[in-house]
């Protein structure tokens, strides 16, 4: 029995990604990431030059919402609520810390990159390829991208002229959506080599005694625990249309969690906000945990049951329905308590 999974002619030593943010954004957190055995780390996305101003980030810029609220004095839940854009540094401070992991590292490294210019993204693209990194993710699908760029013009020529001009694989994150299976179906047409399911959601929240939007007074990403039962659902509809390989990501707190993205057509999971939260060592428990699911289960690897759970799922016309009657006086019962 093993972890080690093969992703994009790739062997990791598990299928554990950590996903592109604040704990991928200098060379210290890329040893630590390797030391807890993550499979491979996606960098901090750098954004090109004319999105200089997104390498500055508001202070504070994360709040933990509804942490430990008890919901009618029963369960709990959290978001993390953000607005960090950016890799902090400039483009050759990005080019100059991809050659040091690389230097530094043996899991795989994966460059992330943001433009909308298609010459700049070739530009950066080619760049990442040149300082080494094993893949390259292009971020079309930030929280806080701006409203100027559009998945159908500025992403899909930026899709096309990175794949035309690196030989390094290209994994295209998306966002939860509901043209998701649409924009795969697209990067997979444009040469794509994999699907990253999905970016965070743009969300907004507010301060009902000032009266204000809270911390910068803007929207911002949003995700917790309960964002994975959106990009299940969305690693499950794509699975079922491309054939290139997922990377599912959102709302992973788990090794249940990372199974559930397997069974459902995901061959890799990239994981951050967990790591934010309850530390580095999350990556080892979550290790864990699938190895003692795949033991249980008598499975070598996480492979074998790839996109297991597809094959059970029924469709609309197939549901099962209940059509009879009410049991005697259940309706009325119900409708007399006024609950
Ligand atoms: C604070 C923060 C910063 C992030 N920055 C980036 C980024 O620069 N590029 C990117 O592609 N995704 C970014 N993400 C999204 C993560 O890579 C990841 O896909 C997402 O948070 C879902 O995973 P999680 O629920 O395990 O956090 C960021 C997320 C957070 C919370």
């Amino acid at each position: 029995m093993s972890l080690t999974t093969k992703f994009l002619g790739l062997t990791l030593q598990s299928p554990i990604f950590v996903a592109s943010g604040p704990a991928s954004h200098d060379v210290n957190q890329i040893q630590l990431a390797e030391e807890q055995k993550a499979g491979a780390v996606v960098l901090k996305t750098a954004c090109s030059d004319k999105y200089e101003h997104m390498r500055a980030w508001p202070r504070p810029r994360y709040k933990l919402l509804d942490w430990d609220k008890q919901i009618a004095g029963r369960s709990k839940s959290f978001s993390l609520y953000s607005y960090e854009q950016g890799y902090s540094g400039t483009l050759e401070d990005y080019w100059e810390f991809i050659r040091v992991c690389k230097k530094q590292a043996t899991i795989p490294i994966i460059g992330s990159i943001f433009a909308d210019d298609a010459l700049d993204w070739q530009e950066m693209a080619k760049q990442v390829e040149q300082c080494g990194a094993d893949a390259i993710e292009l971020d079309i699908s930030s929280p806080h991208k701006p409203g100027s760029v559009a998945f159908e013009t500025t992403f899909v020529a930026a899709i096309k002229i990175v794949v035309k001009s690196v030989k390094i694989p290209v994994l295209v994150k998306l966002g939860p959506g509901h043209e998701v299976v649409q924009q795969c179906l697209a990067a997979q047409d444009c040469g794509a080599s994999a699907v990253s399911l999905c970016n965070r959601m743009r969300g907004f929240d507010v301060d009902i005694e000032s009266q204000r939007p809270i911390l910068h007074g803007y929207y911002a990403g949003i995700g917790g625990p309960w964002a994975k039962y959106y990009t299940l659902r969305h690693v499950a509809e794509a699975a079922q249309e491309i054939k290139i390989p997922i990377s599912g990501t959102g709302g992973v707190m788990s090794g249940e969690d990372v199974i559930k993205y397997v069974l459902l057509g995901a061959s890799t999971v990239q994981i951050l906000s967990v790591i934010m939260i309850n530390g580095w060592d999350s990556i080892s428990r979550i290790n864990a945990e699938i190895e003692e699911y795949l033991t249980r289960k008598g499975l070598n690897s996480l492979e074998q049951i790839c996109g297991k759970a597809l094959e059970a799922m029924t469709s609309p016309e197939d549901i099962i329905r209940w059509s009879g009657e009410p049991k005697s006086g259940a309706r009325n019962d119900w409708k007399e308590k006024g609950t």
